[in-house]
């Protein structure tokens, strides 16, 4: 038995030195566009969920979702959201394939965690991710305001979703698949 957890133990120390020395000897590749391996993208967003389903408080969204609710929260996600997340116009986010793990591109896979979650989350951002903490830059009203966008995205008034095709167009002022000189990154990140 005393063999068995001296084994035990020295089998632990050495995967954790392993660990230590792989990370700390430069041996993690610390480049954030190199392609996520499915075996990381399976086990991080499922774990990710259930951290959140653990954490967030069960609080109900306490903003209808009226057209102006709607566009201050179009307004709210076109400065501080879009170029990471994509918008109605740029479906792929300009920073899409430039964070590690990659930002869910919200035009082409609608969000549909529970309201409270995605509450959660905007407000504390997300650890080892480009995800920031927005509680730091928005008031409460306003992460309840593009919390409500965010669920209805897929699902908006005709007249909602026009002016949120404007006010996508105005962000960089250029048509999506243009491929104009200036875009020319954004283009080139499209594959
Ligand atoms: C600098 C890039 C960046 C910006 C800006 C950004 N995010 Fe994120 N966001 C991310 C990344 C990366 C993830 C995924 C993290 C992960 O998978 O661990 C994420 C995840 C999320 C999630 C969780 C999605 C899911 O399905 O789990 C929500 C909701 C979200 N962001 C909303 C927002 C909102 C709203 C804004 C603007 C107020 C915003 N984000 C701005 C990078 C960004």
């Amino acid at each position: 038995m005393r063999k068995l957890i001296l084994g035990f133990t020295v089998g632990i120390v050495a995967v954790l030195l392993g660990t230590f020395v792989y990370v700390r000897f430069g041996f993690a590749d610390p480049r954030a566009d190199i392609p996520v391996g499915t075996l990381e993208a399976k086990v991080a967003m499922p774990s990710l969920d259930a951290a959140v389903d653990k954490r967030a408080p069960e609080v109900h969204d306490p903003l209808q979702p009226s057209e102006d609710n709607l566009l201050a929260g179009i307004k709210i996600y076109q400065a501080n959201c879009a170029s990471c997340h994509g918008d109605i116009q740029h479906p792929q986010g300009m920073l899409a394939n430039a964070l590690y793990p990659r930002a869910p591109q919200f035009v082409q896979d609608a969000p549909d965690m529970p309201e409270n979650q995605n509450f959660y989350i905007i407000q504390h951002g997300i650890r080892f991710s480009g995800m920031p903490a927005w509680k730091e830059a928005l008031s409460e009203n306003e992460i309840w305001q593009v919390t409500t966008f965010l669920s209805h995205m897929d699902k908006l008034p005709p007249n909602v979703s026009m002016e949120w095709k404007n006010a996508a167009g105005g962000t960089t002022g250029q048509p999506p698949t243009s491929g104009a000189p200036g875009q020319k990154g954004h283009t080139a990140m499209k594959m």
